[in-house]
């Protein structure tokens, strides 16, 4: 069983203790409620590193009022479980007063070409909130690699900059999207559907799906075109509301009018209580 800790000085002593005994140490940050797409990163994490750190925290600094933060799942246990069959060796799972005392008063606030676009104009001050905690888990455990998913692409490009800007030494590794059989995304907001929603929710892949036709075998260049035929998808199912679809630059996330290499289709739609975001990379002509 991975040994859970949850003070700070404590996940301090037992990293130290691995690095004594000549570990690297990989940290898979997570909000818990862990399914599939976690566990790959723990995998992940486990073939790369000596020390295996998985953070559970649910972060109030990336919600916004009006959120799901108090209705987050937190099934701590089977979290803890599900962490020992990927091989984790520690998790770190601290209280919020343990991570913002009394008097905090510092955060990293990425810049708005970043992160005021996309899910950021939805969710003013999530990137803030994301950036912050990262960073203050990278400080915390020191790790040699962290590992994030790519289903959040604006959060790994944003954590990515974050490092780079702030000469963090940590490597950040993002890994592929792990998906249900129907091609859904795994989240942990996925709990939130009821059957029906849950069926409709493939309505995002199959977008993207259909971006990768328009891009690369039909090669069509036209942004416009495909986020029309991405948005008609959609549209198809009555209780989804488009959020955003953009095709976007993979770097600097701006939106893209004419397609040509790499680029990323990305999207959130509104479907019964859950707003479900996923993305993907894509090779125009
Ligand atoms: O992706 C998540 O679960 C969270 O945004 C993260 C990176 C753990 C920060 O709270």
């Amino acid at each position: 069983m991975p040994q859970l800790v949850t003070t700070i000085a404590g996940i301090r002593e037992k990293i130290a203790a691995a690095r004594a005994a000549g570990k690297n140490v990989g940290l898979v940050p997570t909000m818990g409620a862990l399914h599939e797409g976690h566990i790959s990163l723990v995998r992940e994490a486990r073939k790369e590193c000596g020390c295996v750190v998985v953070s559970i925290f649910v972060n109030p600094a990336q919600f916004g009022a009006g959120e799901d933060f108090d209705k987050y799942p937190r099934p701590l246990e089977k979290d803890v479980q599900l962490c020992d069959e990927a091989g984790a060796d520690l998790i770190f799972a601290p209280s919020a007063g343990e991570m913002y005392p009394e008097g905090f008063a510092t955060f990293v606030e990425p810049d708005k070409p970043l992160a005021a676009k996309l899910c950021g104009a939805g969710r003013p001050g999530h990137f803030r909130g994301v950036d912050t905690v990262v960073l203050k888990l990278l400080n915390i455990c020191t790790p040699d690699a962290a590992y994030f998913g790519q289903k959040d692409y604006q959060q790994s490009v944003v954590i990515r900059r974050m490092v780079a800007d702030l000469n963090l030494g940590t490597q950040v590794v993002v890994c592929a999207t792990v998906r249900e059989k129907d091609g859904l995304a795994m989240s942990s907001r996925n709990a939130y559907l009821n059957p029906q929603e849950r069926t409709q929710a493939v309505c995002l892949y199959e977008a993207l799906l259909d971006a990768k036709t328009a891009i690369e075998t039909e090669k069509i260049t036209d942004a416009a075109l495909v986020k029309k035929r991405m948005a008609d998808i959609i549209d198809k199912v009555p209780a989804a509301r488009i959020d955003y679809i953009e095709i976007v630059d993979p770097e600097s996330l701006a939106p893209l009018e004419e397609l040509s290499g790499k680029v990323v289709a990305v999207l959130a739609v509104f479907l019964g209580p859950a707003r479900l975001i996923d993305n993907m990379i894509l090779n125009a002509p």
